[in-house]
């Protein structure tokens, strides 16, 4: 199995005019060829941010991000889109960010593929193929502006996955879904994993799309803080050896307290000393 994704210690700062955000505060993700990962977390914790380093749409402000192999953070500006065009599948959050309102739902699903040069005929098969998958074959030939917010995200994906991509980025690709159409797309995605070997990670508050992928990774602060799969939950130890403690726990472990480390032969204990106590040992 190979890497699809490395990033280590990712640090991300939005600047605007008069601040700055930290998005991420050094984040650390590794997956490899095929996982089906879901990315969830509250809002503002870094998700968006995240998915958009590894499309090459941001670079990091530190830290190290691989994705496929290529040195997101080093790569030239040609370099990265041409690595968008041919190996990534984007779907960016908000459903209307993601098609031209004025082509057809066809014609959006094939111009897809002009970059990554597939034939005339691949392009037509391609599309009738994916917008079917999608429920859309109907609408072939209606402006995609002219579509609710449910049918956009369903044909951006089928864009999105019309070159085969290597891997899959979508945010909050069932925002807009009823839990028939969401199913669908669960099921989608498991399939292009299956047919083309693509690796996908999607961005999601929906329970049951995050249930349907193999690994879990919850946000929160600019980092992974805890990930589940094969229905165990864990810390997820960063780069630097720190580990974030469950959401739940913080009123046992106020943030900036002290902790006492106490080692035993094959788990440590944490116990929490009161802000207002000296510990004597
Ligand atoms: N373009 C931007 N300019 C300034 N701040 C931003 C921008 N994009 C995101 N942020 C801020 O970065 C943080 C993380 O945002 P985001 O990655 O969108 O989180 P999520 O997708 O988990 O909701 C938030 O505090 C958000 O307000
Ligand atoms: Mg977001």
């Amino acid at each position: 199995m190979s890497v699809v994704v490395d990033v280590q210690q990712a640090v991300c700062i939005h600047r605007t005019v008069d601040s700055e955000v930290v998005a991420l505060r050094g984040a650390d993700l590794l997956v490899e060829e095929g996982e089906l990962v879901a990315l969830v977390g509250p809002s503002g914790s870094g998700k968006s941010t995240l998915m958009a380093l590894l499309a090459g749409l941001l670079r990091p402000s530190a830290g190290q991000v691989h994705v496929l192999g290529r040195d997101v953070a080093r790569a030239t500006e040609r370099e990265v889109l041409s690595h968008r065009s041919q190996d990534i599948g984007m779907l960016m959050q908000g459903p209307e960010r993601n098609l031209l309102p004025y082509a057809s739902v066809r014609a959006n699903v094939e111009l897809a593929q002009l970059a990554a040069r597939a034939p005339r005929a691949v392009r037509h098969r391609r599309a009738a193929e994916l917008l079917e998958a999608v429920g859309m074959e109907a609408a072939s030939r209606r402006r995609a502006g002219t579509l609710s917010g449910g049918e956009q995200q369903r044909v951006a994906l089928a864009a999105a996955l019309a070159t085969g991509p290597r891997l899959l980025l979508a945010d909050e690709p069932t925002s807009q879904l009823d839990r028939e159409n969401a199913a669908g797309i669960a099921q989608l995605l498991r399939t292009a994993r299956d047919r083309w070997g693509t690796t996908v990670i999607v961005v999601t508050h929906d329970a049951e799309l995050g249930e349907a992928m193999d690994r879990r990774l919850t946000m929160r602060d600019g980092r992974i803080g805890t990930e589940a799969r094969s229905g165990e939950q864990y810390a997820v130890i960063g780069r630097d050896g720190t580990v974030q403690l469950p959401a739940d726990l913080a009123d046992r472990f106020p943030a900036g307290g002290r902790a006492r480390v106490v080692r035993r032969p094959d788990h440590i204990e944490l116990h929490p000393i009161a802000a207002d106590r000296d510990e004597r040992s």
